[in-house]
């Protein structure tokens, strides 16, 4: 498929984890505009929300929809507790991603996407996308194909170079396998390994008879000529992209050239990391600007530049329908509007390396600092492969003594934060730590329209996604 026709003019943007979920990708879509649900993660999140009762009964109305029944049963068997969880009980976590899982294991990301992308599309006949981060490797596989089971209309992917996505789309819409380079640190000069994912692992040759739609695919770049090099040398149709600047909310690409920090411990951004745009359009690929420009006057700017619209996330992730718990938006809302937030781009937090946006509020810092280092979610491990040929799995933010022992250097676990768990508190899913008798603290993240977001809010209390749009498209 090619992208949506006429061009969205506001793509909502994909906010891990689950800010965008399915209920702001439905409302966003129903009125003709490109809803994204974000990938990132989304396995964890199906299953806590399994456990926590699927109130309203919407993940259980999607999964009966999956074709292979068995996968489903298989899944609700193991995670489904219609009482929900007792107050302080842990979340059971799924095994965390290695380059090779056990296939049960895969099924549940092919079916968290599913899921996901099935609720949004229900209803309406507007168009849905998938957002997942290059970087985040090893889920990815499954979770385009899950996606693409639900007839995903658009793949975004931005984080890393892409290059290989549209190849993967090109198979699974045969149901055929895929596999991705896959980047472990450490390997010898010519040597590769593979993440790979085989459909027939998951559905019948029933349900493989039938191709699926191939999804539009649309790449975030903060450069053109990483643009005009995916245009190029992708392994397949790249349809579109999202030029992204450091005002957006998230991760956000490093400066160019060497790190400089201000005086609040910021990286400085320069003329170089101004995109050119005439650049992007001698591409010849639509594309849509992103960060700082949630207004009318931002997407009327973007559009006399060539873009086809802008894509928004902040304004967004503060709606009604985003995932983000009332909790965390209504204290956010309340210290953006009493001046009391503050919001730095910390270019330590993740442990991606990336820099990344985070939303201070009053009080927040004692609460990190207490907080016990554990990995067990382990989304962002690097793979490292050792001096005897094994492969092991680290992250910054895990226990300092446990990243020194597999090599790693003391100096990179400083400053680092759990993204993991930290963003799942962000939506109401804070793992419960019975041993120190405390919660997962929230880690919320925004762009820098988050400061011009009070007058939005305060206008209209409790706005909707309709009420972006409606703004943004006046
Ligand atoms: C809470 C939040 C989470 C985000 N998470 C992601 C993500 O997981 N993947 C991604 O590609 N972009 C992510 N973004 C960036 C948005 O998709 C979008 O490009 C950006 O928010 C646009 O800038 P704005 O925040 O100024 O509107 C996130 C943004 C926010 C505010």
């Amino acid at each position: 498929m090619t992208l949506p026709s006429p061009l969205p003019r506001v793509i909502q943007g994909g906010m891990g984890v689950a800010v965008s979920d399915w209920r702001l990708a439905n409302a966003v879509a129903r009125l003709g505009q490109l809803g994204i649900v974000s990938g990132s993660m989304l396995d964890t999140v199906f299953v806590r929300r399994l456990q926590d009762g699927d109130a309203g009964g919407h993940v259980r109305r999607a999964v009966a929809a999956f074709p292979a029944p068995e996968v489903g049963e298989e899944v609700l068997r193991r995670y489904f507790n219609s009482h929900g969880r007792a107050a302080s009980t842990p979340y059971k976590n799924l095994p965390m991603y290695k380059q090779r899982v056990s296939d049960a294991r895969q099924r549940v990301t092919v079916l968290a996407n599913f899921v996901e992308v099935w609720l949004a599309k229900e209803g309406h006949a507007g168009p849905v996308g998938l957002n997942l981060l290059t970087k985040v490797q090893m889920p990815n596989l499954a979770s385009l194909y899950g996606a693409m089971l639900a007839g995903v209309d658009v793949v975004i992917m931005g984080a890393g170079i892409p290059r290989e996505i549209p190849g993967v789309l090109d198979a699974f819409a045969e149901h055929l396998p895929a596999q991705l380079k896959f980047d472990i640190e450490g390997l010898q000069r010519g040597e590769a390994e593979y993440l790979t994912f085989d459909p027939s692992s998951c559905v019948s040759p029933h349900v493989r008879q039938r191709s699926l739609k191939r999804p539009a695919f649309i790449a975030v770049v903060s450069a053109s000529s990483l643009a005009a090099t995916l245009a190029r040398k992708a392994n397949g149709r790249v349809d579109g992209f999202v030029v992204e600047s450091p005002t957006a909310g998230g991760h956000n690409a490093p400066p160019r050239g060497e790190l400089q920090l201000n005086a609040r411990g910021e990286p400085v951004y320069g003329e170089r990391d101004v995109v050119d745009l005439a650049k992007m359009r001698e591409i010849g690929l639509p594309f849509w600007l992103a960060g700082g420009v949630g207004s009318p006057a931002g997407l009327t700017t973007g559009l006399s530049e060539g873009a086809a619209g802008i894509q928004v996330g902040t304004l967004f992730a503060y709606c009604r329908e985003s995932g983000l718990a009332a909790d965390i938006k209504a204290r956010v809302l309340a210290a953006v509007a009493d001046g009391t937030v503050s919001l730095r781009t910390d270019p330590r937090a993740s442990p991606t390396g990336y820099p990344f946006k985070v939303v201070e509020l009053p009080g927040d810092i004692d609460h990190v600092v207490a907080r016990r280092r554990i990995c067990d979610l382990g989304y962002l491990r690097v793979p490292i492969r050792t001096a005897d040929g094994r492969t092991i799995y680290r992250c910054s933010a895990e226990p300092v003594d446990a990243y020194i022992a597999k090599g790693g250097d003391f100096a990179d676990t400083i400053g680092r934060r759990c993204l993991c768990n930290g963003l799942t508190a962000n939506i109401g899913q804070a793992q419960s730590r019975p041993e120190t008798n405390t919660e997962e603290i929230p880690l919320v993240t925004s762009g820098d329209d988050l400061l011009s977001l009070a007058a939005l809010a305060s206008t209209i209390p409790g706005y909707t996604a309709e009420h972006v749009v409606r703004y943004l498209c006046q």
